[in-house]
């Protein structure tokens, strides 16, 4: 019979570019987007099952887990979320609250739901999409790196727990993909005393950019993590995430801070 994969955030970007590539691989997919409606093409596409899923609304999670569960599911790939940058002074509780909401609390609620489930048939997994900004940071992002880097924590402890009742927990990490992410999946924060810092940084953040992985090169990522039989737990994704995590782990924790500063604020 034919496997079931569960995506969040599967109305753009990574997660509708991983929905078709286990569709085109003879996957059951069940996409999960906030606003089931707009989506054209998904539903257009056999095998696919579209629910209604914000990841911040627990009794959304509850009821949609539910439902899945009862059509079946051998993998959840937690991959919504979303980028607040800017100085921590210029973010408000709010912004600061639905990041961690979004990013960080989703998944927890979301894998949550579907733990039982799993443990009871002895089988299934969770992957999660991190970032290369949940094992580096960059200036300017303490926040998103907070969710990121707690992801990361979050899955290495988790996998010990889960893979005794043969539950696998994988993560993706991937660098920049051309999604939808740098334009309307951004909320940023200003304040006046970084505006010069952050003005710098934004300027040397543009060659970076120009490295970015397409969408489906991350899904095939996504795609080896969740067939490739091995219980490794980390997936760094993307030529210019790999670059970056083999800097890091070759200078070590301080040279590539220093480095970092330099790249990017010049100092
Ligand atoms: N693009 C990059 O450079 C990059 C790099 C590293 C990691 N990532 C990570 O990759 C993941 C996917 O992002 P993407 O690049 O594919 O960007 P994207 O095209 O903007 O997709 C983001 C997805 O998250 C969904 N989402 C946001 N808030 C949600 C909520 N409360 N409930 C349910 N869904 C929600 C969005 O749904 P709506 O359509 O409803 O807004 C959308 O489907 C994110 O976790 C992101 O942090 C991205």
């Amino acid at each position: 019979m034919n496997k079931t994969i569960f995506i969040t955030g599967a109305s753009s970007g990574l997660g509708k570019a991983t929905a078709k590539l286990f569709q085109s691989k003879g996957w059951n997919v069940i996409a999960t987007m906030r606003n089931i409606e707009n989506e054209s093409e998904l539903s257009q596409l056999e095998n696919v099952t579209l629910l209604p899923l914000d990841v911040t609304d627990l009794e959304n999670i509850k009821s949609t887990a539910q439902k899945a569960i009862e059509l079946g599911v051998d993998v959840v790939f937690n991959n919504a979320g979303y980028g607040l940058i800017g100085p921590l002074e210029g973010l408000s509780d709010e912004q600061i609250i639905k990041q961690f909401n979004t990013n960080l609390l989703g998944v927890l609620r979301v894998t949550k739901e579907f733990i039982p489930y799993f443990r009871e048939k002895k089988a299934g997994m969770f992957v999660t999409t991190t970032s290369i900004g949940g094992l580096i940071a960059f200036p300017m992002g303490s926040t998103y790196h907070a969710t990121k880097w707690a992801l990361e924590g979050w899955s290495e402890s988790l996998a010990f727990e889960l893979n005794a009742f043969g539950i696998d927990v994988k993560t993706v990490s991937p660098g920049g993909i051309k999604t939808d992410f740098m334009s309307r999946s951004i909320d940023t924060g200003s304040n006046s005393a970084y505006d010069e810092l952050f003005g710098v940084m934004l300027q040397n953040s543009m060659n970076m950019l120009e490295n970015s992985s397409e969408p489906i090169q991350i899904a095939e990522v996504v795609y080896e993590a969740v067939t490739d039989g091995k219980k490794q737990l980390r997936y760094v994704a993307g030529a210019d995430a790999r670059a970056l995590y083999a800097q890091r782990l070759e200078q070590g924790d301080e040279k590539f801070r220093t480095w970092m500063g330099q790249e990017f604020l010049g100092r």
